[in-house]
């Protein structure tokens, strides 16, 4: 008994000197020691997973940046990038995978969905949705239950913490993201739908819903489940907080916000109705939308991952290596936008102080092969909503309100919500 007790003892300290060699290897020697960062994260992911956890990253990047430069790393594994070649090449030119971290997103372990699909291959033949079928209402959304907005940032916290700790979520009873409510929510569009039958109208869920049907071995229906879910995380938060952004920005800037309501008036005669299809060529609508979207909108999931050494900014990046380009870094690049910090819908409307701007330097929605789906659609929606509320009310701004804001995927206001002054315009037809 006291020979295994001994022979275990030296199993274990042995694996234990030979992690610490191998973090130290990791820490101080090969490619990855000559990234900048500070010390700690040579050692340990504790203090980054800290910050994506408490969702306050967006400040302690924005630190680091100043500090080290476009490159940093700030985990042994974990290198941050904010120049525009580096991010190009990571989404774009070589298109690399998403990393570890979305096996960790899943709803429920081993099913796989779109959005956390990493094999290229397999992402191809399941994208059941092209952004094509993306045309008229979602029709996700069907409760106004005032828990919704609740029940979307707790799933996008849990899913955080499970991403960067994977092995909780085996522990027993430990919170799952999807939560009762989430389950009532879906049971509640799932309701609406006759499955067996028809197609009532041919939207996000029918077409789920459909592929099901077609292959319901393929495409089982845990599969349907979650997909569901997730498009109504994925859809719904994602545009309410940047609509609420580029609300933010207009009532904090009067003058721009009476240049849309001209713009809107000068289309729209009071028996207009607003619609989609009418508000596409509106280039103030369009200016306001993508200033608000690069000056807010920050997409901190863009998570990738190295199989192979791969250049990078100028340094090399060994395989197995999370890369992980900042969009909110190049989107309020000083080097890239004139008064980077300050709301100019005019900026896309022509030369801005010599520079013209250039959507594809706003990553809101990501770039490359796994970019944002959804991403005409909720133009189409961002551009409805603005219109009719700007149309049917004043809008003004409710003074003293905290700008304070905690990311996770999509930011958040800390006390919860933004007030807007609204007063209803008289006469209103929209
Ligand atoms: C303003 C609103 C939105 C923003 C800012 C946004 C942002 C993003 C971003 C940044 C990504 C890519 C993440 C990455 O590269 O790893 C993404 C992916 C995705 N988005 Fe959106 N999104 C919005 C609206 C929507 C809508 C309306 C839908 C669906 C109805 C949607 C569905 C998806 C899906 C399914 C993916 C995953 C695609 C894949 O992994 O291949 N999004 N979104």
């Amino acid at each position: 008994m006291g020979i295994y007790l001994t022979l275990i003892l030296c199993l274990g300290l042995a694996e234990i000197v030979r992690r610490c060699i191998s973090s130290l290897m990791l820490a101080f020697t090969g490619p990855l020691s000559k990234i900048p960062g500070p010390f700690v994260s040579k050692l340990t992911r504790f203090p980054w997973a800290l910050e994506s956890i408490q969702g306050k990253h967006m400040n302690f990047t924005h630190r680091l940046f100043q500090r080290y430069g476009d490159i940093v790393r700030v985990a042994p594994t974990t290198v941050l990038i904010a120049d525009k070649a580096g991010i190009q090449k990571i989404l774009v030119e070589e298109d690399l995978v998403k990393a570890p971290f979305f096996d960790a997103l899943r709803l429920h372990p081993g099913n796989p969905m779109l959005v956390t699909e990493r094999n290229k291959a397999s992402h191809k033949s399941t994208d059941v949705m092209s952004a094509t079928s993306l045309g008229g209402s979602s029709h996700l959304v069907t409760s106004n239950d005032t828990k919704l907005k609740k029940t979307f940032v707790s799933i996008l916290v849990k899913a955080a913490i499970n991403g960067q700790f994977p092995y909780l979520r085996y522990i027993p009873f430990w919170p799952q993201p999807i939560s009762a409510e989430m389950n009532r929510l879906l049971e509640n569009v799932l309701k609406k739908r006759d499955i067996a039958g028809q197609p009532a109208k041919r939207d996000i869920v029918q077409i789920i819903l459909d592929a099901h049907q077609t292959d319901p071995v393929g495409f089982p229906e845990i599969r349907m489940r979650d997909e569901i879910t997730m498009f109504m995380v994925a859809g719904s938060e994602t545009t309410s907080a940047s609509t609420t952004a580029i609300l933010l920005h207009l009532v904090n800037n009067p003058a721009k916000l009476k240049l849309l309501e001209e713009e809107i008036e000068s289309k729209f005669s009071e028996n207009d109705e607003i619609t989609f299809a009418k508000l596409h060529d509106l280039p103030y609508l369009n200016a306001v939308i993508w200033e608000g979207l690069r000056l807010m909108t920050a997409p901190a999931g863009l998570l990738r991952y190295t199989e192979k050494p791969t250049i990078i900014s100028g340094y090399e990046i060994p395989s197995n290596t999370i890369v992980q380009p900042w969009p909110m870094a190049l989107m309020k690049d000083p080097r890239i936008w004139p008064d980077a910090d300050s709301f100019i819908p005019e900026r896309w409307l022509g030369v801005y102080k010599g520079v013209e701007a250039n959507r594809s330097d706003v990553l809101a929605f990501s770039a490359g092969s796994r970019n944002c789906i959804g991403w005409q659609f909720a133009m189409r929606e961002m551009r409805l909503i603005l219109a009719r509320l700007v149309r049917r009310y004043e809008l003004s701004l409710v003074e003293g309100q905290s700008h304070e804001r905690r990311y996770h995927s999509t930011p958040w206001f800390v006390q919860g919500f933004y007030k807007v002054g609204i007063k209803q315009r008289q006469p209103s037809h929209a």
